[in-house]
């Protein structure tokens, strides 16, 4: 089976076809490529569903993508940091000041 090849912060790395951003994350060894904005916490995947939005990634210049969810392609340019700038209205500050947490985790 032919490996993609994307960066992580400029580094290289694979992906097999098929994989999630998330899965080749895992597969790789990294478990969190994120952290919470306001504890500095680390976050990766948690449901690995689509539904907790733990897994927040910046894929090709567009940020607060679920890694869970988005195919791994070829050239593809991943970035970590921070989650949720960018995100219409306090939604993403209110869940992370405990307001509304994210399902199991607590804090997105
Ligand atoms: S791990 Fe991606 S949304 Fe939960």
């Amino acid at each position: 089976m032919t490996e993609l090849h994307l960066t992580l912060d400029g580094a290289p790395m694979s992906a097999r076809p098929g994989q999630t951003v998330g899965a080749a994350l895992s597969d790789a060894g990294i478990t969190s490529w994120r952290t919470t904005r306001m504890g500095g916490r680390p976050r990766g995947l948690f449901c690995g569903i689509g539904v907790c939005f733990d897994c927040l990634i910046t894929a090709d210049g567009v940020p607060n993508q679920r890694a869970c969810l988005i195919p791994a392609r070829a050239g593809m340019a991943l970035e970590t940091g921070h989650a949720g700038a960018g995100l219409a209205g306090d939604s993403w500050a209110e869940m992370e000041g405990g307001s509304a947490p994210a399902a199991g985790s607590g804090d997105s």
